[in-house]
């Protein structure tokens, strides 16, 4: 067994920044972060288009109340607005301290960070570098993190939370390199294991974002948190699904339909293509089943729209946005100098997560916490997105949430001793899981039941949803459970046995996907990204709560908590 202070799973922005606050604070904590690939590899990496704060370097007029204003107003009202207050309060501070890390943000002609427009922000706040930031951002802290001392444990694989008597006490994890199963005790545990975009056919995210932390979480008993709530990026580069950032229409680019017309100005008028992402995703899937979406041959009746930048120009689009170039040259041949890009939603974001309160303490239900269990980040709901995120909120929610529920951790685990814990038993019982599904003798391949599986999920839990889609869903999905005792593990052995962690994502998937079924199938309104047919309607009066779903593989029972509303009443929400 291997003792550390706190250990961390997720080396993305959040975990890594968290790391960082704990070792900044008390230099004398061993603190280690767990990662199933290399941390630079974490999904944050991929991120583009900026993180939002009011540093008022483009628009003086901002405030952190218009921000805060913006973002629950993008939530649909279902955030948490104490929580908002705290992520719009301390941006401009988490900036510049990146900044002062060596974060290289693209900057104004006098020098200051530059900002651009961003979608359902009312002013230009979004930072940025070109339209790498997460790459920006994440290189600087882990350089931090080898700075620090912080103990590294990279391409491990967590399979469980050893969660006993209401206290996380540390982890069982996997090593990819050599099959060894090791123990990590701790006096905390942090959750930072991002989203969940593989449980659907086509995403932005990446191969990793298999949603193992918050199956782990949900398998240990505990509530996931408005799990319903699935963000399509509307622009999805057509047809790998990877991600054309925002900045590309905060920069100035168009959508189009078959009719040649920027259709936006029939669904958001007043903010056009910088419209929230699920109104701006309603509005594509309605052009396309409506026959105005593209083909190939750029005749109509096709299954995406145009994403139109040529009027940018070429000195524009390779400075602000080359990376999207980049994109759409390297895997679809599209010069977007010259020619518009094929997009349509793809699966981007998880608002709902592991429930923590402000200081990232893991809820076990309204109102009791989990001892030593903290989340911050996609996996976690904290709330600050509510029903819908806007874009550039997120990688600000993994430093404001990273940073504060470092600081915690380091408060929390002062003169605490470590837990007792059964290593050994932990150990066989994770030796014989892994035994048992080496042996089995199965008929499928993983990957079958996987596509099988995000088909299902795509299929019935997407941009619309009605009753009927989603019960069919739930059937297909338990179908698709039972084969999962019969999937067929070929490689054997010991070394980089990356087919058994395949394995061990699929079981991720498919808690994941129920949850998000069960939590859908029992919000009966359309509220943010959760467009149901059948109850197109907000409806404050039964639905402004939180979904809390508890797993069990008999069923998922659902429960709900308040919303924190202090500052903003509940209005239409127009754009
Ligand atoms: O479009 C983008 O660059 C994505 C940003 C985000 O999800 O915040």
């Amino acid at each position: 067994m291997i003792d550390h202070d706190v250990i961390i799973v997720g080396g993305g922005l959040a975990g890594s920044r968290a790391a960082l606050e704990i070792a900044r604070t008390n230099p004398s904590l061993s603190v280690a972060v767990v990662a199933k690939t290399h941390p630079i590899r974490s999904h944050s990496v991929a991120a583009q288009g900026g993180m939002a704060a009011t540093l008022k370097n483009v628009d003086e007029t901002d405030s952190w109340e218009a921000h805060a204003f913006d973002t629950v107003k993008g939530s649909d009202y279902l955030a948490d607005q104490d929580a908002v207050a705290i992520l719009t309060q301390e941006a401009p501070d988490v900036v510049i301290d990146l900044e002062h890390m060596g974060v290289l943000f693209s900057r104004l002609p006098d020098g200051r960070i530059a900002q651009r427009a961003f979608g359902g922000h009312s002013h230009n706040r979004t930072c940025y570098a070109a339209d790498k930031t997460g790459h920006a951002i994440l290189h600087e802290l882990i350089c931090n993190l080898m700075k620090y001392g912080v103990k590294v444990y990279e391409e491990w694989y967590v399979m469980r939370l050893i969660l006993e008597d209401g206290q996380a006490k540390g982890v069982v994890l996997y090593h990819l390199l050599d099959g060894q199963v090791e123990v990590i005790r701790a006096k905390a545990v942090m959750f930072a294991t991002g989203g969940y975009g593989r449980v659907y056919n086509t995403t932005s995210n990446d191969y990793a974002s298999t949603g193992d932390g918050l199956a782990m979480t949900a398998m240990a008993g505990l509530p996931l948190e408005d799990m319903e709530f699935v963000q399509f990026h509307p622009t999805g580069l057509y047809p790998v699904g990877v991600l054309i950032s925002e900045a590309v229409r905060g920069e100035g680019a168009y959508l189009i339909n078959s009719d040649g017309d920027r259709f936006m100005a029939n669904y958001a008028p007043s903010r056009m293509e910088l419209a929230p992402r699920d109104i701006t995703s309603r509005a594509i899937t309605y052009e396309i089943r409506a026959g105005r979406g593209i083909k190939p041959d750029g005749s109509a009746g096709g299954v995406f729209v145009y994403l139109d930048l040529r009027h940018m120009g070429k000195e524009k689009i390779m400075s602000r946005v080359p990376f999207c170039w980049e994109e759409a040259h390297r895997l679809v041949g599209v010069d977007a100098v010259y020619q518009p890009m094929p997009v349509r939603p793809t699966v981007h974001y998880s608002m709902g997560g592991i429930p923590v309160n402000t200081d990232g303490q893991v809820r076990s239900s309204a109102d009791e916490l989990v001892e030593g269990f903290f989340a911050a980040g996609e996996t976690s709901c904290v709330s600050v997105h509510g029903a819908n995120r806007l874009g550039s909120n997120s990688l600000l929610e993994c430093v404001v949430y990273g940073r504060r529920t470092g600081a915690a951790i380091a408060r929390y685990v002062e003169n605490r001793k470590l837990p007792e814990v059964n290593a050994e038993r932990y150990i066989q019982d994770a030796n014989t899981q892994l035994q048992s599904l080496i042996d089995q003798p199965g008929e499928y391949r993983i990957h079958q039941v996987r596509q099988a599986y995000q088909d299902c999920m795509t299929d019935h839990c997407g941009v619309f949803r009605t009753e009927a889609t989603m019960q069919e869903g739930l059937v297909q999905l338990r179908e698709l459970q039972k084969k999962y005792a019969h999937v067929r593990v070929d490689d054997k052995g010991k070394t980089w046995n990356t087919e058994l962690i395949e394995a061990m994502e699929l079981r991720s998937l498919f808690v994941v996907g129920e949850m998000i079924l069960s939590s859908a199938l029992n919000r009966k309104e359309s509220r943010g990204s959760h467009c149901r047919e059948d109850y197109t309607q907000r409806d404050d009066q039964s639905f402004l709560k939180h979904t809390l779903a508890y797993y069990s593989p008999a069923g998922i029972d659902i429960n709900y908590m308040p919303v924190v509303i202090n500052q903003f009443e509940p209005q239409e929400r127009k754009y």
